[in-house]
C-alpha cells in the first residue's frame, strides 16, 4: 500500500473478554460461554478499523515490555498496522489491561480498566515523526498525569505549526477525542484539531441530553473551521460544521446485537476514513454507524474487512 498515512496517537491495551449467559450478579459465580484475548484501547481499535477500511494506518503509543506487549504487536501486524513509531519502556512497567463482562443477552460490554504505570506519548516521542507522510492524526484524549503539561495539546500544536506555511491539500487534517467523563483535562482540547469526537457519555456529563444538543453546544468552543462529531449508541450520530449545518444519522441496527465493544471506535475511524476520501461531513458519519452497526453484529472487529454495506 503506499499514499499518505492515517496515525492513530493513544492507547493499546489486552482486553481480556468473558462472554456472560447474563450479567452476574455481585458475588455470584457462573461458568462463562466464551473467553478470550483481543487488542484494546481506543487508538488501537481506530487504526486497526482504518487498515481494514483500506486506509494506510499507523498505531502510535507506548508498549512496556512484558508478553501482553508481544500480543499487541502481533496483532497489529496481523491488521496491517505499522507501529514504527512506538517506544518501549523496558523494566519495570506493566501493560494496561481491561477485564471485559459481555453480556451475550444485549452484547452490552462492562470494561474494568486497569493502566498502572505505563507513560503517555510525549511531545518529544512525537517529533520523530515526519509529519510530511502523514494526511490525518487522530488523538484520542488521554489523562494528563506522568507530566506536568498536557503533551497532546503540544503535539496538536506542533501540527499546526507544519500546517502554517503549507496549502490545505498538503496540510495534515488532526481530530480529537473526547469520550471519558472523568478526564477535566479534555476540555483544552475543544479548540486545538479539526475535527473534534465527543461522545454521549462526555456530553451528559455536561447536561447535554442528545447529540443535537451536544454539537450545537460543543461547536461554540471549537476554532474556526472546525467541526463537532457526537456518536450516541442507538441514536445514530450528529455532526456539526463551522457554519452551523448540523447533519444527523440514523443507527444501522445489525440483525441481533453481539458485541458492542469498541463500536464509538469503530465508528470514529470509518467516519475518518470517509472524510480522508472527501466524502461531506453528512456521508461520512452515515458510513461511520453503518460500519460501528455492522461492528455490534460481530464478535471483534476483523469481519469488517468483508462486509457489504448497501
Ligand atoms: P461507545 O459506547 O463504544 O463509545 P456508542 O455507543 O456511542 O459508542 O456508539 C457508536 C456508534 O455505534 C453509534 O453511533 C452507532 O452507529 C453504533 N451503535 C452503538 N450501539 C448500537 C446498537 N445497539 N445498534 C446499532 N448501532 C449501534
Ligand atoms: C473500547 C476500549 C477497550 C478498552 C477500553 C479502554 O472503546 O478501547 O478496547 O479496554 O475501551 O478504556
Amino acid at each position: 500500500m503506499s499514499g499518505p498515512r492515517v496515525m492513530s496517537v493513544g492507547l493499546a491495551c489486552v482486553d481480556i473478554v468473558s462472554v456472560c449467559k447474563n450479567y452476574p450478579e455481585e458475588d455470584s459465580d457462573q461458568r462463562v460461554l466464551d473467553f478470550y484475548w483481543q487488542k484494546g484501547g481506543n487508538a488501537a481499535n481506530t487504526s486497526s478499523v482504518l487498515s481494514l477500511l483500506g486506509a494506510r494506518s499507523e498505531y502510535m503509543g507506548n508498549f512496556a515490555n512484558d508478553n501482553e506487549m508481544r500480543f499487541l504487536k502481533e496483532d497489529f501486524e496481523s491488521f496491517g498496522v505499522s507501529t514504527a513509531h512506538c517506544r518501549t519502556y523496558d523494566t519495570g512497567y506493566i501493560t494496561p489491561t481491561s477485564i471485559i463482562i459481555m453480556n451475550s443477552q444485549n452484547g452490552s460490554r462492562t470494561i474494568l480498566h486497569a493502566s498502572k504505570n505505563l507513560p503517555e506519548v510525549t511531545l518529544e516521542d512525537f517529533k520523530a515523526v515526519d509529519l510530511k507522510n502523514y494526511k490525518w492524526i487522530h488523538f484520542e484524549g488521554r489523562p494528563c498525569f506522568n507530566t506536568p503539561t498536557y503533551e497532546i495539546v503540544r503535539m496538536l500544536a506542533h501540527i499546526d505549526e507544519y500546517n502554517q506555511s503549507l496549502s490545505e491539500s498538503e496540510q495534515v487534517q488532526t481530530s480529537v477525542e473526547l469520550e471519558k467523563p472523568a478526564r477535566p483535562e479534555l476540555d483544552q482540547l475543544l479548540d486545538k484539531a479539526n475535527y473534534v469526537f465527543v461522545s454521549k457519555e462526555y456530553s451528559q456529563n455536561k447536561g447535554l441530553n442528545s447529540k443535537e444538543e451536544a454539537v450545537n453546544a460543543f461547536v461554540k468552543r471549537c476554532r474556526k473551521g472546525a467541526s463537532v462529531i457526537c456518536a450516541w449508541g442507538e441514536d445514530g450520530a450528529a455532526a456539526i460544521d463551522c457554519e452551523g449545518q448540523l447533519v444527523t444519522s440514523l443507527c444501522f441496527p445489525p440483525e441481533k446485537l453481539c458485541d458492542t465493544l469498541a463500536a464509538g471506535d469503530t465508528f470514529n475511524a470509518a467516519t475518518i476514513f470517509a472524510l480522508t476520501k472527501g466524502t461531506k461531513l453528512c456521508d461520512a458519519i452515515t458510513f461511520g454507524c453503518k460500519v460501528a452497526g455492522a461492528k455490534c453484529g460481530m464478535q471483534g472487529i476483523r469481519g469488517l474487512k468483508n462486509i457489504n454495506l448497501t
